[in-house]
């Protein structure tokens, strides 16, 4: 959802700053940016295209300095043109600026400033803020003060980096939309996400809301809303630069679903000792209280909490699922009862911190189960429970779903017994299976035949996945994999709804994927007889053990035998090669599928 990068040091800035917003592909990629200080004010290279677009018109001529910013962007107002690619600059060329978020007052903004003789060349709602701050500077403002009184004028959510060209600083501000001050030896950085940074340093420092950070070559200075000066703590993340690296893989996609062993070991470690569960802030009782427990969530974190809700709702707690967005525009009864967990890997998901403040303003409990320490929902839910599945760069998640899964398991065998008083009904086996997750899925990983399977299946008319129960979430995530990196239509369902209306889609043209945990089978295989009588070839994805599920579909993707609520963790895992194969095999552009970024910080 766009990425800013800035960054201040004693050499050249460029290199650093084409690498940072390269790191920040994942955010936005349909045109890129820098701005750059240097003996001739400030200077400007940007393009429609990925940043090796941009990387190609720099080496063509753009002179070095050691202050910059850049951005890589994915486009709200305006198509991705040259003209619309940040950074923008006011009518003397003198400021330049790159920013994140939307403007909801660019409109009337625009009108006012064109009243008083500015021009503007983009269709943009950023272009306004450098015009803004031009004439705060020609009213005699210090640059500081110029930025401070523009940034005061804007609504909406945004984080904005500044630099001119005749001050040796970079000034940056945030409300609503991530930034982070990357703390080097000789040299700072600022950016939307810390993997920009992570091959210069690994501390970092999260900014809040209306915070105002300038960067010198001295250092950096925090003031607050009011300016006043505040000290935002630095903090070291653990995460290498190899994290954010593709290493031997073809897609980060693929090597993120090999990493699901090490991140679930990570999730894990600590967690479950004996036949209980031990989370860091949550001791025994931290959830007594609570009657309901809401989960607000988007896209793939979605299906994680209706996973969730799945496992609390059999273990007798009153839990429901809701999609942010609409949660956000029509709220779900809450009281000082209810639990609202914000399930989002990454922390800054604009409509699920809508929900949550919805929750929140309401007179809810809410709790974050996040991916990213220092991350706006960590830093604004009453609690918050990280997810440690390390940096996820495709698009399209996969580990942290798995993460995201496993630490719900482990949230619910806590809330479970804070409200009811006992533990869930068969914990310790569930514990086990949660133990062995790592390997089970490791076991998936290595198996070969998702990928034959995802061949066989190219030119297909549609893709259909269904389950039932935890199985349910897992078909929508597998449909969402599908479509959103094959651009295939793909669409899941309860299996049981088949017989209600989707019935009549299937052909011998429209495989069905059937998830089976081990529980429901008999159910299952009707639905699988159901699909076959009409021509569609069936492949089971099911416990090897499911023997009359092998039977009954036309093919059949193992995976092991385990506690049946966390099978569905192991089938998603299977369809997440089958999605990544099947795109691979048609050329898709699989780690930044078309229209789409990860990190969506506009609602
Ligand atoms: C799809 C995907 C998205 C995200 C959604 C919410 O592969 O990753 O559907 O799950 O945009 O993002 P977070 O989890 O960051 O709130």
């Amino acid at each position: 959802m766009c990425g800013i990068s800035a960054r201040i040091g004693e050499e050249g800035s460029l290199g650093p700053l084409l690498t940072s917003i390269k790191n920040l592909e994942y955010r936005g990629y349909d045109s890129a940016g820098v701005a750059i200080r240097n003996g001739d004010g400030v200077e400007i290279k940007k393009c429609g295209g990925e940043v090796a677009q941009l990387e190609s018109a720099v080496s063509a001529g753009m002179t070095d300095g050691s202050i910059g910013i850049g951005h890589t962007r994915w486009s709200t107002h305006g198509p991705p043109t040259d003209e619309n690619a940040h950074p923008h600059t006011d009518c003397h060329g003198r400021v330049a600026v790159v920013h994140n978020g939307i403007i909801e007052n660019h409109a009337a903004l625009r009108e006012g400033l064109r009243g008083r003789g500015h021009e503007f060349t983009s269709d943009t709602d950023t272009e306004v803020i450098p015009h803004l701050i031009e004439e705060r500077l020609e009213d005699g403002h210090d640059p500081e003060t110029a930025f401070r009184s523009a940034v005061d004028q804007l609504e909406g959510s945004y984080a904005v980096a500044m630099v001119l060209g005749d001050e040796p600083a970079i000034y940056a501000a945030r409300s609503g939309s991530p930034l982070v001050v990357g703390v080097g030896d000789s040299e700072h950085f600022l950016a939307s996400d810390v993997p920009a940074f992570l091959e210069f340093t690994d501390r970092v420092v999260y900014l809040e809301d209306d915070d105002v950070v300038v960067l010198t070559t001295d250092g950096y200075r925090v003031t607050d809303g009011a300016g006043d000066p505040v000290v935002r703590p630095v903090e070291t993340v653990d995460w290498t630069p190899e994290d954010a690296k593709k290493g031997s893989y073809d897609h980060f996609m693929l090597k993120e679903i090999h990493e699901q062993p090490m991140a679930l070991r990570q999730t894990l470690h600590g967690r479950i000792d004996g036949d209980d569960v031990v989370l860091e802030d949550f001791p025994p009782g931290s959830f007594e209280g609570i009657s309901r427990v809401q989960l607000v969530a988007c896209g793939t974190s979605y299906h994680a909490g209706a996973y969730g809700e799945w496992l609390l709702s059999n273990d007798g707690i009153d839990a429901n699922t809701f999609i942010a967005s609409e949660y956000a525009a029509y709220p779900a009864p809450v009281d000082e009862e209810t639990l609202v967990i914000g399930v989002t890997q990454s922390g800054e998901t604009a409509d699920t911190l809508e929900a949550l403040q919805s929750a929140r303003d309401r007179g809810a409990r809410t709790l974050a189960l996040t991916n990213v320490i220092g991350s706006t929902a960590a830093r604004t839910c009453d609690d918050a429970l990280f997810i440690r599945a390390g940096p996820e760069i495709g698009v399209a998640a996969t580990k942290t779903f798995s993460s995201q899964v496993a630490t719900l398991t482990l949230l619910a065998e806590r809330l479970v017994r804070d409200v009811t008083g006992e533990p869930t009904a068969d914990h310790e086996a569930r514990l086990d299976a949660l133990a062995d997750l790592p390997e089970h899925v490791e076991a998936v990983t290595t198996d070969t035949r998702a990928e034959a399977i995802a061949q066989q299946r190219l030119g297909d008319d549609g893709h259909f996945f269904v389950g039932r129960g935890n199985a349910f979430s897992v078909a929508l995530e597998g449909a969402l994999k599908f479509k959103e990196i094959t651009y295939e239509h793909a669409e899941g369902f309860a299996a049981g709804e088949l017989k209600h209306g989707p019935l009549a889609l299937v052909t011998s043209d429209t495989p069905v994927f059937a998830i089976g945990t081990g529980q429901h089978g008999n159910r299952l295989e009707s639905n699988i007889n159901e699909v076959r009588a009409r021509g569609a070839p069936v492949v089971a994805v099911a416990p090897r053990t499911a023997t009359d599920l092998m039977d009954a579909a036309d093919e059949f993707l193992p995976v092991p035998a385990t506690h049946p609520d966390l099978v569905a963790v192991l089938a998603n895992v299977q369809l997440q090669l089958i999605a990544y194969h099947a795109a691979d095999a048609m050329d898709r552009s699989i780690d930044k599928p078309r229209n789409l970024a990860k990190s969506v910080t506009v609602e």
